[in-house]
């Protein structure tokens, strides 16, 4: 029964505590597994032989096809080297939607290009039918003058107010980097990274399964997003440092009752059927080719359900920090 999972990390390998999942009980699977490139996590090895990492890979993958609901969607963090290999697996048994290039600069490694962009694989589990809700992200800006980056001539006064909608390329959401915003975990992911493909993937109350869980950054986001969680980690200190984090976590990602994602004090994404109700809570300048030079700003910022940690003020872009 998937009640008994709900809303826990689970301490096991994904392989076995898969067996006892049932077929078609989540509505979404998210997996970030290990990277096979020698990555210093407490208990996994990371140094598969390549046929051996492969054929691990297709039993995992197998799985999170058969546990996702025929309305559900599947997706698989990694780099492209591993994504081709587990694209061929998925096409057996799913239906390909889109390959998602996040844009996160890594070091060059000269003699070839320098890798700039992780892939994150989105298949649905059945064509028809899939869920998915379109999604907006917030216009790109000048930190510094607040400027539009784009020069969008004389179609300013068709922009949408909140931001486009969001394409297969994604540029807006950065690694974590700093340490302080780290936990002891050598590839933890941005929570509004999840964030952004459960607002588009699933409703309040569905359930989201991540079968490689580190410190837990996924069932976090779902948590915050008012949906159920089933997080599986091999490493029982990252279980121990996910459970802290999220005792100290509520459901209350949301402008009155329309949930939405944060990233500091700004909403980053949101989903593109809510505008309607959303734009009443920000002040929005009547000629709208004016947003070229000034952001829209909740009419109501301080009492958003949503409490910015204290520490994180001055990470904040200036203009936002004066709002
Ligand atoms: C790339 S990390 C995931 C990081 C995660 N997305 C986050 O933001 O914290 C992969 C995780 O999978 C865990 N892992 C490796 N093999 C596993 C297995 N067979 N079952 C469950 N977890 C496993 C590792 O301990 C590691 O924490």
């Amino acid at each position: 029964m998937i009640d008994n999972y709900l809303n826990k990390i689970i301490y096991g390998d994904c392989l076995n505590i898969f067996r006892d999942i049932p077929d078609n009980s989540v509505d979404i699977t998210f997996a970030d597994p290990p990277f096979n490139l020698n990555k210093k996590y407490h208990s996994t090895k990371d140094n598969l032989k390549l046929l051996e990492y492969l054929d691990w890979c297709e039993k995992w993958l197998n799985e999170m096809v058969r546990v996702t609901k025929p309305t559900g969607s599947i997706f698989v963090h990694n780099i492209p080297k591993w994504l081709t290999y587990y694209a061929s697996f998925l096409n057996k048994n799913a239906y390909f939607k889109h390959w998602i290039s996040w844009d996160a600069p890594s070091a060059p490694m000269g003699k070839t290009l320098q890798p700039s962009h992780y892939g994150i694989l989105f298949y649905a589990k059945e064509s028809k039918d899939n869920k998915f809700y379109e999604i907006r992200y917030r216009h790109k800006r000048c930190r510094k003058c607040n400027y539009l980056y784009k020069d969008y001539g004389g179609k300013k006064a068709g922009l949408h107010p909140f931001g486009p909608l969001v394409s297969d390329v994604w540029t807006d959401i950065h690694r974590v980097k700093h340490n302080k915003y780290r936990d002891e975990h050598p590839c933890q992911l941005p929570i509004h990274l999840l964030e952004r493909i459960i607002l588009m993937s699933t409703d309040e109350n569905d359930i989201v399964l991540d079968p490689f869980s580190g410190t837990g950054t996924t069932a976090i986001a779902a948590k915050r997003l008012g949906r159920n969680y089933v997080g599986i980690e091999f490493d029982n200190e990252y279980v121990q440092i996910s459970e802290n984090k999220l005792k100290q976590e509520e459901s209350n990602s949301k402008i009155d009752d329309i949930w939405v994602s944060f990233f500091l004090r700004d909403i980053v994404t949101i989903r593109d059927k809510d505008w309607d109700k959303l734009s009443k809570t920000f002040i929005i300048p009547e000629n709208i080719a004016n947003i070229d030079k000034s952001v829209i700003i909740p009419k109501n910022g301080k009492n958003n359900s949503y409490i910015l940690k204290k520490e994180r003020i001055d990470d904040l872009p200036i203009f936002i920090r004066q709002q």
